[in-house]
């Protein structure tokens, strides 16, 4: 959603600030803009709706040589896409940017009576309280902690005045904010991927804490104004991660080297010889371990679904436990009750989700051990956890999320696969699993490789269709969740994900020829159940699709059989076509493929 970035030092902060904010497109965003303070300390402001391209072309027109500002991209929530609500705000001597939300704005509106506001957001009410704060010789930096006391919500701030033309100040509290310390540079930003290529030294701001940046660091405060020592920590990644390295988009890129990010994901985790699996984040003791009886896994969109179809691994290899995969934004609003021997894996590739953060608290609050199944390092959910596993599918970009599914998936089956050795698990799986693992990377190239062209032509084939069901059963029913997101993401096709068994319970009443289907069928016991629910929807004139691993005779309109010595773990292998047959059907639709419209990579508000 929103993204935040700020700079003070040696480079044009107009340029900076442009970069940074291109940097962040990829989060979902409806208008942008920049501020920045000239070198006779004169503010400027520009902003425009639509893309940074926009923006660019205004500020074409204004090019200066400013050392400090602060830019953002918006994601409206409170007000339309307009120029007027778009940030920077100003008011009085007060420039700022915000992501997150203020739920007091209302009442805090009605004792700023005075300033005249302009726009429909929550932000510009902050502008007007810390400009209300900022008088009688008070520094910017009280007048912020101030008004940070004041608000009720949650924040991740950028603040600059005139009167303080070197100083630059951030404040977060359930918004990301992370300090990038350079040589005579401070650039700020809400997301590691702005600061790549300019420093890797930075602080990762706490909720709470608010922060005065120079062009020769940064001192970190409380809102009481204590001054804290904070934590120096490197950034991970490089600038190449955040290219396209070639491709026409993100997404592409990112469906292609799932070989290379899996393998990342695995190294040093698997010994196929030993036929065992082990990570070393969750940071268990054995006797927390052999205690475990009961998982929930919270998660959203993909993240949910990669959950759900690890939940299938997972009880086959820890016999005794119990599973339970749940929405975050239902499960944090339930009465639920967990029992003591519970472990709660929070799955979230960005670690900002609001809605799963949210759980995360919650269940904290309940006392129930908390592990990460995180991707971005250092992101808020994977700070709060009490333990967890990187999944290491490096930075991805596109906000439909390809990659980062098939490393959560990989991490949850290791952690089960791990957890089997301490709850008498059936060895013979464990050792066939962890066999496939080793073998997934090769294999997922392998498929793309050669399924790629078969597979474009099968999205051309159906890109003018409207609506689509998505259909599997067992392992392969998760997929067909996944499957339809990814279609109804991108291509904006209306298309649904149903366990097959469920077709005679309401979507076969959809099914006429209108309608395209695709079965995710594996080669294993539910086969012939599987190729029921194919006969069902022929024989009603839907036109099917099937993805298998079989080779045996099946009759449908259209089939690509993978020839994969990977029999388990299938699945994900299916799923990488269908992200592939997602892609194709956007493209030739014409869509924006990496930022399609309404959708936000990190989901940071409710
Ligand atoms: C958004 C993204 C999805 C993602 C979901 C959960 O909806 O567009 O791609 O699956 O959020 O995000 P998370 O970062 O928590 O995995």
């Amino acid at each position: 959603m929103c993204g935040i970035v700020g700079y003070v030092g040696k480079r044009t902060a107009q340029n900076v600030l442009l970069n940074g904010l291109k940097r962040l497109e990829y989060r979902g965003y409806d208008s942008a803009g920049i501020a920045t303070l000239d070198d006779n300390n004169r503010p400027h402001i520009a902003r425009s709706i639509g893309k940074i391209a926009e923006l660019e072309n205004v500020l074409l027109t204004k090019p200066h040589d400013g050392h400090l500002g602060i830019g953002h991209t918006r994601w409206a929530t409170h007000g339309g896409v307009t120029v007027t609500n778009a940030h920077p705000h100003h008011v009085g001597n007060i420039y700022l940017v915000h992501n997150g939300i203020i739920e007091n704005y209302k009442e805090l509106k009605e004792k700023l009576s005075k300033y005249n506001f302009q726009s429909d957001t929550d932000t510009e009410v902050f502008a007007a309280l810390i400009d209300s704060n900022y008088k009688d010789g008070i520094s910017l930096k009280d007048a912020v902690a101030k008004a940070a006391k004041q608000v009720r919500g949650t924040y991740g701030i950028a603040v600059f005045s005139p009167n303080e033309p070197n100083t630059l100040i951030v404040a977060r509290l359930g918004s990301p904010l992370i300090i990038g310390l350079g040589q005579n540079e401070t650039i700020i930003a809400s997301d590691a991927s702005a600061l790549l290529g300019y420093t890797r030294e930075a602080i990762y701001l706490n909720d709470g804490e608010l922060a005065v940046c120079t062009d020769k660091g940064a001192e970190v405060f409380n809102l009481n104004l204590k001054h804290l020592n904070a934590n120096h920590e490197t950034i991970d990644g490089n600038v190449e991660q955040i290219q396209k390295g070639g491709y026409q988009h993100f997404l592409l890129k990112e469906i292609m080297e799932q070989a290379t990010t899996l393998h990342n994901t695995l190294s040093g985790r698997i010994d196929p010889k030993l036929g065992k699996m082990h990570l070393g984040g969750p940071n268990l003791t054995e006797e927390e371990m052999r205690n475990i009886k009961h998982i929930v896994i919270v998660g959203c969109g993909t993240a949910y679904y990669a959950g759900l179809l690890a939940s299938y691994y997972m009880e086959q290899l820890v016999p005794d436990l119990t599973i339970e995969v749940v929405i975050a934004s239902e499960y944090r609003y339930r009465s639920f009750h967990l029992p003591k021997d519970s472990v709660a894996l929070i799955v979230s590739q960005s670690g900002e989700t609001a809605d799963t953060l949210a759980c995360l608290r919650e269940i904290k609050k309940r006392g129930i051990k908390t592990l990460g199944i995180v991707n971005v390092v250092g992101s808020t959910i994977a700070r709060e956890v009490d333990g967890g596993t990187y999944v290491h599918a490096g930075p991805e970009i596109s906000v439909a999320s390809t990659k980062a599914f098939t490393a959560q998936v990989v991490t949850m089956v290791m952690f089960a696969g791990m957890l089997a050795e301490y709850h008498s698990g059936n060895a013979e799986l464990i050792s066939k699993i962890t066999k496939e693992l080793s073998e997934l990377p090769k294999e997922i190239e392998t498929t793309l490789k050669k399924h790629h062209d078969e597979v474009k032509a099968l999205a051309k084939k159906y890109a003018k269709y409207n609506d689509a069901l998505y259909l599997g059963r067992d392992t392969a029913y998760p997929i067909a969740l996944e499957g339809a997101l990814k279609l109804k993401e991108i291509s904006y096709i209306h298309a649904e994900g149903y366990a097959s068994g469920e077709l005679k319970h309401g979507p076969i009443a959809l099914v006429d020829e209108t309608f395209f289907e695709v079965f995710s069928i594996i080669d294993n016991w539910l086969f012939d159940k599987s190729i029921g629910g194919l006969h069902e929807v022929r024989a009603r004139g839907g036109k099917t699709i099937v993805l298998t691993n079989s080779d045996a005779e099946i009759d449908a309109d259209d089939i690509i059989r993978i020839n994969s010595k990977i029999k388990i773990l299938a699945p994900l292998l299916l799923n990488t076509l269908q992200q592939l047959f997602a892609y194709y059907i956007a493209v030739d639709r014409g869509n924006d493929v990496d930022q399609p419209r309404n959708l936000a990579k990190s989901v940071t508000v409710e």
